[in-house]
């Protein structure tokens, strides 16, 4: 089994639906939670992936120089003997540091079209520019924003959502599957990603 770190910011419904496919889903022949890591040590999803029997740990990320603090974090994750990163709405841009280190072995989730969107506030852009449909993307990280090979795309129809809560109830839905999905595919040998030029 392949020993998964799940690092997240904030709420951490990502890292829910993840543990959920580890736990007794289709994730649980092929990973573990190893760790679930936050850079906000009051971050709600924390204190749920504890009540989810995940081991948790954080290091706060306010004021630190970012190849300083992520060479510590490299070293918590080496402890943990991890395989894989996978970033649940973790707000902080990764240093080289931390990429090179797992090279290959971090996957992020953005909930738009890389193509087209980068960065943060991806469901706001959607919904100001009355899309109809948005592109949630699981992805390897590179050391761009956003510019790693694509490991997957699924459409969520947008289509009379008139509010952005909806835009993110129906896309939250989308991602929870696409991630343990595609983390499954990965695993299971079946994703042979190419790194960009
Ligand atoms: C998710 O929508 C995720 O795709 C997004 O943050 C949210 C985290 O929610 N990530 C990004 O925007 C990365 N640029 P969660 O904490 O409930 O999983």
């Amino acid at each position: 089994k392949q020993r998964l770190a799940i690092l997240l910011s904030g709420r951490g419904s990502n890292m829910v639906a993840l543990v959920h496919a580890v736990q007794k889903g289709k994730l649980r022949e092929l990973a573990e939670v190893a760790l679930v890591f936050s850079n906000i040590p009051e971050a709600p999803g924390l204190a749920t992936a504890a009540a989810l029997g995940c081991q948790t740990a954080s290091l706060p990320s306010k004021g630190r120089k970012r190849a300083e603090y992520d060479a510590e974090v490299v070293k918590l994750l080496n402890s943990y003997r991890v395989d894989y990163v996978v970033l649940a709405g973790f707000m902080r841009i990764l240093s080289p540091t931390l990429i090179r280190a797992y090279a290959g072995r971090i996957l992020n989730i953005h909930p738009a079209d890389t193509h087209q969107h980068q960065g943060l506030h991806a469901y706001e852009w959607a919904f100001d520019n009355h899309l109809p449909e948005t592109k949630i993307t699981v992805h390897l990280v590179d050391e761009g924003l956003d510019t790693g090979p694509i490991l997957a795309q699924r459409p969520v129809d947008l289509r009379g959502a008139t509010t952005l809560a909806e835009v993110e109830r129906r896309g939250l839905a989308v991602e929870h599957e696409l991630y343990a999905d595609t983390l499954a595919c990965l695993l299971a040998g079946q994703l042979h990603p190419t790194p960009n030029p």
